[in-house]
């Protein structure tokens, strides 16, 4: 066995001299183009939003200033998920525990980030999920999120329990390329206007929502009270002078409600129970392929055989969601259902995958597995809440240098070398073990 020894000292006639106390540092005047270089003195950000925003360089910071800046039930109900939160844990476990493999000395100064979805280019594989209630999280609400999206050249959906309108998306953002997320019920009257107004005011694309049989337990809003719309109770009150912004802007804006079913009869909770209907089926989803003219996509698939089935019956693509854990806990994590869902609906359909992302690098896995892009839910939400429309501006930029720069430092051009071989999961693939 070899012994691990300091070098011997070598006091050789040119070995270094030992330092010497009295050796002199050169000093002189200090040169006014060297002390100018030095200061870096940056005029102070006045506006707090700016100033908070500025200094959030991850999604996690962005939560955690939404947690400061928003009520605690509001925060909560987007933070929470269902029962015990596993698969929310599970989602986000997939994502950190997938390894990357880089390809070096690749030029990569300046990738190309954009893709194509269902024959349309956008400028990088993320769109903007269906979140409901969304003027509660921020009073910017749904149209701030929509022109994010608009300006970016990337899709935003607009959900049926949104709180702003198709119209008044549409009037925000003419330009954009905006999706209707929608919630089937068993009023027939209600679905066909909902299309209708869809179709009429421009949107592109409708995603089906099929994992809301009914609503999942999310313990903390059961905890908390929460109300929609959030209602005024000694707590909400004692809350109040907490957050006083944000209630200033709830009370001096117009009434939080599901602004797209506003007309239709019946209490907010009639309406809610409507939309949640246990008693959806396949052909429900074989009217709304012969009534929807444009491109219809099913969110909430999880194993192949359901995604076979829904493309069967007309589907151009499926969205591999659990809700964002949202509704049942003990799903697999969207990462890992997604290669066999790809596989069983082959390469032409559109696969879209949500629930976790909150880094631009579990893009690039999503893209390795089988997705043509991602949906991000919460991401843009901790934005809206910490900072409205530039809040959710700052989100996709943090998102989008993530991504840029893990496509770089994988040694790729474009998102279209993303490949399985950039990356190893920490599950099986399909018919075969892990790469
Ligand atoms: C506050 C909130 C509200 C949501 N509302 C809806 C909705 O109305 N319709 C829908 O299909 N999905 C809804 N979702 C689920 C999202 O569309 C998406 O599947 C999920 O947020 C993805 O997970 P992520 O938040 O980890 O990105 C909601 C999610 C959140 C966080």
């Amino acid at each position: 066995m070899t012994e691990l020894r300091d070098a011997p000292a070598d006091n050789g006639p040119d070995a270094v001299p030992a330092p010497d106390a009295r050796v002199k540092t050169q000093r002189q005047v200090p040169r006014i183009s060297e002390v100018r270089e030095l200061l870096q003195f940056r005029a102070p950000v006045l506006d707090p939003v700016a100033r908070r925003l500025a200094g959030a360089l991850t999604i996690g910071d962005l939560r955690r200033i939404a947690r400061r800046t928003t009520p605690r039930s509001v925060f909560d109900y987007v933070d929470g998920a269902a029962d015990e939160e596993l698969t929310v844990r599970k989602n986000r476990a997939a994502f950190r525990n997938t390894v990357f493999v880089p390809e070096f000395l690749n030029p990569v100064a300046d990738p190309d980030l954009s893709t194509v979805i269902s024959g349309t280019r956008i400028a990088m594989p993320l769109v903007f999920a269906p979140t409901g209630y969304t003027r509660m999280m921020h009073h910017a609400g749904e149209t701030a999120v929509a022109r994010v999206a608009a300006r970016n050249n990337l899709p935003y959906a607009l959900s049926t329990v949104g709180t702003s309108t198709v119209e008044e998306v549409r009037d925000a953002a003419p330009t954009g390329n905006n999706w209707f997320q929608l919630y089937l019920t068993n009023n027939r009257a209600l679905n066909d206007e909902l299309l209708d107004r869809a179709l009429a005011a421009g949107f592109t694309t409708v995603v089906l929502t099929i994992d809301t049989a009914v609503g999942g337990r999310r313990l903390k809003d059961v905890r908390n009270g929460l109300t929609i719309p959030p209602s005024l109770t000694l707590k909400t009150f004692l809350d109040m002078s907490r957050f006083p912004s944000w209630w200033i802007n709830k009370l001096t804006t117009p009434a939080i409600e599901f602004a797209s079913v506003r007309d239709f009869p019946g209490s907010s909770a009639d309406v809610a129970a409507l939309l949640f209907d246990p008693g959806l089926a396949y052909a429900d989803l074989e009217w709304l392929r012969a009534t929807w003219p444009h491109t219809l996509l099913v969110k909430g698939v999880l194993s192949p055989a359901d995604a076979r089935r829904v493309m069967a019956l007309g589907a151009d693509g499926v969205v591999v969601s659990n809700h964002g854990g949202r509704q049942l806990d003990r799903t697999p994590a969207t990462l890992e259902a997604l290669p066999a869902v790809r596989q069983a609906v082959g390469p032409d359909a559109t696969v879209l995958l949500d629930s976790g992302v909150t880094h631009g690098q579990d893009i690039v896995a999503a893209i390795a597995l089988g997705a043509d892009a991602v949906m991000v839910g919460r991401a843009y939400l901790y934005g809206l809440m910490a900072g409205g429309e530039r809040g959710v501006e700052r989100a996709l930029e943090i998102l989008r240098s993530e991504y840029q720069r893990g496509l770089q430092l994988l040694g790729l051009r474009s998102t279209d070398e993303i490949d399985a071989r950039h990356v190893r999961p920490p599950f099986p693939l399909p018919g075969g073990p892990a790469v």
